[in-house]
């Protein structure tokens, strides 16, 4: 998949989608020539244009030539002060107080596989799965040494890149800046997409012409958070769905970030991403490194839907790991918005039984169970089993779920502390603060500062005494604010601009040691919902909670967006009671099933309250989700409608089992319209010369047959072939209602 050319000094990696190009220019300089469709060679039919640009200067060695400048030419990890004045890949500042390198190329390497990043969640890979290309840099005064990392997989439209910066010289310095990737493409006619949202509105798309100049989507939360999303997009102006070149990128990285685009005076266009320079400072000692996380970097000529299933297979066979990573996940029910803080053993009890004659597998019981914690003003950090609440402790309640045959899983915000805590008053230190100021407070809660490591075992140690004592088969792993007073009482001064990157990486080093020493523990990551949804997590917990509202309608805006980058067995979504917590908004009970079957199936509200009539339908719900699961959780998914599309009131969404014998096909109509246009849905990915049969689920019967008052439009029980679907395409019966949801379920015959 790699080759190297050494009279052209062209690295060419491709794979059967794709090809990137680079190639080291007058012996030095490595350059990007060609990121797209897969080239048999690259032969350099677009060679550098040779002119002289005024105000682009000259390195030192090329004084004369008046048309060589760094600043025209596309890089693949540009330096900033040495004749290129665009975003910069990486800065430091040498103990002369200077902030000039120069990078040139020493050597390369080719490995099978996919080498581990020490420390750092990143993509992994069989030998015969991927291969690697290591470029080592070096600075002309042997101040620097950085070796760039290109991973391409078989099959897959991915680059995985990184770096590893390393002070090869004898002072020490301190790195002010370390992206993960640089890449120049050769013009601007791009459009931009990124992922913008708030606690309980997270990632709803964006599409807006690339600006000249300097764009950026970051964050400054010490996570990768709500307000914004590790990712960003780049699509042809002509480029949609299913057609159009795209280039996405997203980050291995669960902190705060930056992707910036500039297009400069030429037109050609910098996408630089990686780490948020902002407040980042890393000190390296001489012949200490620092490795970058890593960027996934995907290119598709069949628009966001082929974006979104390379960045869904990579994540799903090369980010997750363990156990999970290929199994279905149970079918849960959280007593979160059932009961809030106000629960005892009794009350667990009933949602056991409950949950058990309604089909449901997994008990949670989430925040509240431990210290003496009855709101959010007290006790995190003391992890231990409230037997106020809990008379016969956590090994009463997970056995009780268990006797009743279901799985039992539990609530940790393990990062945090409360003032009222014994840990608190044991550790003041232990927190993130700035020595002489107040500390700055969150849901009543401190951060502890992950950078130690007296603060890491804790943790370590207090989880796992738990989930070592007590039956438990699922762990929701919470985070519930960002960080404020990023300093640590550890570090000496010239190390504090560590410390927001350090709790990152501390956090990767308790979650690897708790999830590999619980191989059989389903981990759910969370924020305040999908606060921290980002490659990062998933390496170490399989699934993430989507987003803290629970209203279907939201739902579809948010997991349509979550789903450009995720693929939807990392999404956990919810049927909650109506009127919505969140929204206030009333939904009928099948359009709030159908839209959380497409992710980590559950119930978050108080299943014993239901009528007799509900439970029915609940039932149904369990019966036809198991059904349809696989296809659901391990199939491939595909976007036909979503909330950023036309006018916003319709959504489809459609799913394909592995072998293609399944399809399931869901469509909303948000608000019901007078005289509405009629609505034909195209099925995507069916076999032209297979025939399927339908079975559909309507609103008018709820789970029995559709066309009621459309009877001409019942498909129930017929067959048609695959280009039929595809092609002339499902028409949607009359909808009267608001919030109606339709499912139709294709059996290939
Ligand atoms: C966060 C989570 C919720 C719930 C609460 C408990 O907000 O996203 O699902 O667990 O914390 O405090």
């Amino acid at each position: 998949m790699i080759q190297y050319d050494e009279k052209t000094g062209v690295f060419h990696l491709r794979n059967e989608q794709m090809s990137y190009v680079l190639q080291v220019v007058r012996g030095r300089y490595l350059m990007h020539r060609y990121w797209g469709r897969p080239l048999h060679a690259f032969r350099d039919s677009r060679p550098f244009q040779q002119i002289d640009r005024s105000f682009s200067p000259q390195p030192a060695a090329y004084e004369n030539d008046r048309t060589f400048s760094l600043d025209v030419l596309p890089q693949e990890y540009p330096s900033y002060g040495h004749t290129d004045y665009r975003i910069p890949a990486y800065e430091v500042r040498l103990k002369d107080g200077t902030t000039t390198t120069e990078l040139f190329y020493k050597s390369y390497e080719i490995q099978q596989g996919k080498p581990a990043l020490s420390g750092l969640p990143a993509s992994y890979a069989g030998d015969d799965e991927a291969e690697t290309l290591l470029i080592h840099l070096e600075d002309s005064k042997g101040k620097l040494a950085i070796c760039l990392s290109y991973t391409i997989f078989a099959g897959v439209n991915v680059i995985a890149r990184s770096a590893k910066i390393e002070n090869s010289g004898t002072e020490a310095l301190e790195l002010l800046n370390a992206a993960s990737f640089a890449l120049d493409l050769p013009d601007h006619d791009y459009d931009r997409i990124n992922l913008w949202g708030g606690h309980a509105s997270e990632r709803n798309m964006e599409r807006v012409p690339l600006m000249h100049g300097i764009e950026e989507s970051a964050s400054r939360r010490g996570a990768s958070s709500h307000q914004t999303s590790p990712f960003l997009a780049l699509l042809r102006r002509d480029a949609g769905e299913t057609q159009g070149d795209v280039y996405g990128f997203a980050l291995v990285w669960s902190g705060e970030f930056s992707l910036k685009t500039e297009v400069e005076q030429f037109g050609t266009t910098r996408v630089v991403g990686g780490i948020n320079p902002f407040e980042f400072r890393w000190h390296l000692e001489p012949g200490e490194s620092f490795q970058t996380p890593e960027a996934l970097l995907v290119y598709s000529p069949e628009g966001l839907n082929g974006m979104s299933q390379s960045f869904h297979e990579i994540v799903r066979h090369h980010i997750v790991r363990g156990k999970y990573r290929d199994a279905v996940r149970p079918i849960l029910v959280n007593n979160w918005e059932a009961t809030y803080f106000d629960f005892d053993d009794a009350k667990m009890d009933n949602l056991a039984a409950c949950a058990k004659d309604l089909g449901i597998e997994l008990l949670v019981l989430d925040d509240g169970w431990f210290g003496k914690r009855e709101d959010d003003n007290s006790s995190l950090g003391d992890w231990v089993v409230n037997t106020g609440k809990l008379k016969k402790g956590l090994q009463g309640v997970a056995e009780s779920a268990h006797k009743r045959g279901l799985k039992f899983g539990l609530w940790f915000e393990p990062e945090m502390v409360s003032v009222d805590s014994d840990l608190y008053r044991a550790h003041p230190d232990w927190v993130l603060k700035a020595p002489s100021y107040p500390v700055s407070f969150g849901r009543h809660q401190l951060v502890l500062d992950l950078s130690r490591a007296d603060v890491r075992d804790y943790i370590v140690d207090s989880v796992c005494k738990i989930l070592d004592t007590a039956p438990i088969d699922y762990v929701k792993w919470d985070f519930n604010r960002h960080l404020t007073d990023a300093f640590s009482a550890k570090l000496p001064p010239e190390r504090q601009g560590e410390v927001r990157t350090r709790f990152v990486l501390g956090l990767y080093d308790v979650l690897e040691r708790i999830t590999q020493s619980h191989p059989d523990i389903l981990f759910e990551s969370c924020s305040g919902g999908g606060g921290r949804f980002d490659a990062g997590m998933l390496h170490y917990m399989p699934q993430t909670w989507t987003s803290d509202d629970t209203d279907a309608i939201c739902r579809l805006s948010i997991q349509s967006g979550t789903s450009l980058v995720f693929p939807p067995i990392t999404m956990g979504a919810h049927v909650s009671v109506t009127p919505n917590h969140q929204v206030g908004r009333v939904t009928p009970m099948q359009t709030r099933a159908f839209a959380a079957m497409m992710g980590c199936y559950g119930y978050e509200m108080d299943i014993t309250r239901m009528s007799e009539e509900e439970k029915t339908e609940v039932r149904s719900h369990i019966a036809l989700y198991k059904k349809i699961r696989p296809t659901m959780q391990l199939g491939r998914f595909y976007r036909l409608l979503t909330p950023f599309s036309g006018t916003g009131n319709e959504t489809a969404w459609e799913f394909v089992s592995r072998d293609g014998q399944e399809i399931v096909l869901i469509y909303f109509k948000t608000l019901a319209t007078p005289a509405a246009e009629l609505r034909t849905l195209k099925l995507e990915q069916l076999d032209a010369a297979a025939e399927y049969e339908v079975t559909s689920y309507s609103p008018a019967r709820g789970l029995s047959h559709d066309g009621a008052g459309n009877k001409s439009l019942s498909l129930e029980g017929k067959s048609f072939y695959g280009d039929e679907l595809m092609y002339s395409g499902i028409e949607v019966p009359k909808i009267d209602t608001d919030f109606a949801a339709y499912m139709w379920v294709l059996e290939r015959k």
